[in-house]
């Protein structure tokens, strides 16, 4: 190496140095500024197609069908009345997304839809959905018709005995589905998503204009 050069390397350095810190500071601020994409937390894109028709009892006892939700979008979970505790958390989680988009939120159709339609007669759910949200819409049907609707999400349940128990209960998958206006399946909730992602997420889909 030339000796003349030599009095530059410390210069160099201490360019590379300076250079790479502003580099790091601009990489460090992006990443604050931006938030965390959807994904992940614990918010699924489907590729997939869900839903479709399907014919019900609402909790005033009236017979409904997808037709009747058609123009607004819909946050729906299926459950059952008498679950001790998951159910009633995803719900009070849905109609707290709900309540964090204000009058926005007006827009978006709460719906809880039973796979214990032995229990869960209309008055049942009618003394239910309240609980949770005042324009909760609580549906439910024959054995075959909440079949039918289950299988078209793809819902697992399944009726389960513990011995120690008088009453059975109920396995059932525990997501919920944000459906556009036009009823096509626009996100999946794993279970135990926080409202603000839900609410931030339904901003981002089915409220943005
Ligand atoms: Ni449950």
């Amino acid at each position: 190496m030339d000796r003349r050069s030599l009095p530059l390397i410390p210069i160099v350095l201490a360019v590379a140095v300076v250079a790479l810190s502003a580099l790091g500071l601009l990489v460090w601020q992006g990443m604050r500024a931006s938030t965390p994409p959807v994904a992940a937390l614990g918010v699924i894109n489907p590729p997939i197609e869900l839903g479709g028709p399907f014919k019900m009892v609402d909790h005033t006892g009236r017979e409904v069908s997808e037709a009747d939700f058609r123009g607004r979008p819909m946050l729906l979970y299926f459950g059952f009345t008498y679950c001790p505790d998951v159910c009633p958390t995803e719900l009070g989680g849905m109609a707290a997304a709900v309540a964090e988009l204000g009058d926005e939120g007006d827009a978006v159709q709460p719906v809880f839809v039973t796979v214990d339609p032995e229990r869960d007669t209309p008055e049942q759910m009618a003394g239910y959905v309240g609980l949770f949200h005042p324009r909760m819409v609580g549906l439910t049907g024959s054995a075959d018709q909440v079949a039918a609707m289950a299988r078209a999400w793809r819902i697992y349940y399944a009726k389960a005995q513990d011995p120690q128990a008088s009453e059975y209960t109920m396995d059932h998958s525990g997501f919920v589905y944000l459906m556009g206006a036009d009823g096509q399946l626009v996100s999946i909730f794993q279970p135990g998503t926080a409202p603000e992602v839900m609410a931030r997420v339904m901003r981002e889909t089915v409220l943005r204009s």
